[in-house]
């Protein structure tokens, strides 16, 4: 693999932990973006130097763009990304509306145009979006979210044209439902009744097979672009809200 270096935003836990795992397993030094120092630090005594902290806010491209100078980066991993609550947007405040597109759209296509020119320059480079089928499908309560996202999967069709014949790739990773923290909030903090809800009558996706799916799409030869992956839990109806019974086991 031509690729030496990669960032990943939203890296502290969940799917960004398991992305730099696996990319620093293929031999990557790994700029880890996120806001928490310490669980940043955690990261970086588990993985090794290969790690590096950048702690700052994904939506402060500004902040992001000077503690990374002239480092260059090979691959971006667009997978920071939250919702504060799943209730309908009349009932969302005006702040939340306004920061769910911040964090979820504005923040990946910041990122994305400011790397870019250096990965063109390079002629290597790959960006991998981190969608959800909540993109393409009805989630009820998640309008804005949902929509930040439908919006960066559209932005992934349309660069995709700017890119062509320049060495760089780009892939969007839609996951289903994955055993992770991202509800939290919404269900303020209660993280028993999260784990009863959403994680246990059907088994969801572990962070590490959302990991597993990138690097593969990273290794294949550089002629070959994956350009969408939607990854459900085989027992998640693909791209709906709707569950089959869980088979027995
Ligand atoms: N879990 C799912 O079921 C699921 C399904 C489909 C898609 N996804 C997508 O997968 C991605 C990762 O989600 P996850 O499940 O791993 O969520 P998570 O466990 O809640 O982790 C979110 C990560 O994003 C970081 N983050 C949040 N706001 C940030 C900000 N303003 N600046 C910098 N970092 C920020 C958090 O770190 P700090 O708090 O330390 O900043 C954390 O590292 C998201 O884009 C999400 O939309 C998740």
């Amino acid at each position: 693999m031509d690729y030496r270096t990669a960032l990943v935003t939203g890296a502290s836990k969940g799917i960004g932990a398991a992305i730099v795992d696996g990319l620093v397993a293929e031999g990557l030094t790994v700029h880890a973006l996120a806001r928490s120092n310490d669980a940043l630090q955690a990261l970086q005594q588990q993985l090794g130097a290969q790690v590096k902290p950048l702690v700052a806010d994904v939506r402060d491209h500004q902040a992001i763009a000077s503690a990374l100078g002239s480092t260059e980066i090979d691959v971006l991993v667009n997978n920071a990304g939250g919702l504060a609550t799943v209730r309908p947007l009349h009932e969302q405040s005006a702040e939340e509306t306004a920061e769910a597109v911040a964090l979820n759209l504005t923040a990946p296509l910041q990122l994305i145009r400011l790397l870019l020119p250096g990965m063109i320059a390079r002629k290597r480079g790959h960006i991998f979006n981190l969608t959800s089928t909540v993109a393409g499908a009805v989630f009820p309560g998640t309008t804005t979210y949902g929509a930040a996202k439908a919006g960066l999967s559209q932005a992934g069709r349309i660069l995709r044209f700017d890119l062509a014949g320049t060495g760089v790739r780009l892939t969007e990773i839609a996951p289903g439902r994955v055993q992770t923290d991202f509800y939290l909030k919404a269900f303020n903090g209660d993280r028993e009744g999260l784990r009863k809800r959403m994680h246990s009558e059907q088994r969801p996706l572990d962070p590490a097979d959302v990991a597993t799916v990138l690097v593969t799409a990273l290794r294949m030869p550089d002629h070959v672009d994956i350009a969408e992956l939607t990854v459900s839990p085989s027992e998640q109806a693909t791209g709906g809200h709707i569950y089959p019974p869980a088979p027995q086991r």
